[in-house]
């Protein structure tokens, strides 16, 4: 049984004052065991979340290149320093809004294990692309591309991008199949691969994705910036073991 891993992504979307309190709410809820939770904050606030209990560390994005004159980056080495064990790369926010390619990603992916950490690689496909019955071989795509000459440790994010931020996540049945198409593709290189689904999880609808099979784990967005509804999630996702 693989243990659920459950992901908090803040995004670009809590301030200070708001990790504070998401703080205070989660240090005063019971400890869940049989999960693994996870906050992803932004970069600045890495410190404000070190050593909260039962809550490891990943990032949001990390640097394709190692140290050096690169204004406004982060080496996946300094992640370390600031005891991040994973580091989401290539949301689909930013392959739209930074113009992160398969390429871009995979170095990213590669620099992120050079360091020891565990990336996130996060894929899925814009909502004209399922229309046109392309859904698959596009993430099959993704997933190859961006995973090229990884080791074993990482994760897989199915995230598609019609379900981010939408309220309309997918369909358990939906993502399922391509978690398994994913694991599938990848069997020979990662028999362990872990895929989480993203993409307007929440406290009423987590259950589904983490009962169903090929799923393990959830990238959650929106409904984790309250710690309540965060532990609701990995508390469900814990019922679902
Ligand atoms: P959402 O975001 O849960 O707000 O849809 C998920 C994500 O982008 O990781």
């Amino acid at each position: 049984m693989i243990t659920p891993l459950i992901i908090a992504n803040w995004k670009m979307a809590i301030d200070a004052d708001g990790v504070e309190a998401f703080k205070a709410t989660w240090n005063a809820k019971p400890s869940i065991h049989g999960i693994e939770a996870v906050v992803a904050p932004p970069a600045p606030y890495l410190p404000l979340v070190q050593g909260l209990s039962q809550l490891s560390l990943c990032a949001q994005n990390v640097s394709e290149n190692e140290q050096g004159a690169h204004t406004g980056e982060v080496a996946a080495s300094m992640l370390t320093d600031f005891g991040c064990q994973y580091v989401l790369v290539g949301h689909s926010e930013r392959r739209q809004n930074q113009g992160e390619t398969n390429a871009i990603v995979a170095q990213k992916a590669k620099r992120t294990q050079a360091a020891g950490l565990i990336p996130v690689v996060c894929v899925g496909e814009p909502s004209h692309i399922r229309s046109e019955g392309h859904a698959t071989s596009y993430v099959r795509d993704q997933v190859l591309s961006s995973c090229e000459d990884l080791a074993e440790d990482l994760v897989i994010a199915y995230e598609p991008v019609w379900a981010i931020g939408s309220g309309e996540a997918a369909s358990a049945q939906v993502a399922s199949e391509m978690h398994l198409d994913i694991k599938a593709v990848l069997a020979d290189r990662y028999p362990e691969l872990r895929v989480l689904y993203g993409g307007s999880v929440k406290p009423d609808n987590c259950a589904a994705f983490t009962m169903a099979t090929g799923i393990d784990g959830l990238l959650v967005g929106g409904a984790s910036l309250s710690a309540e509804s965060f532990w609701n999630i990995c508390a469900s996702a814990k019922g679902a073991e």
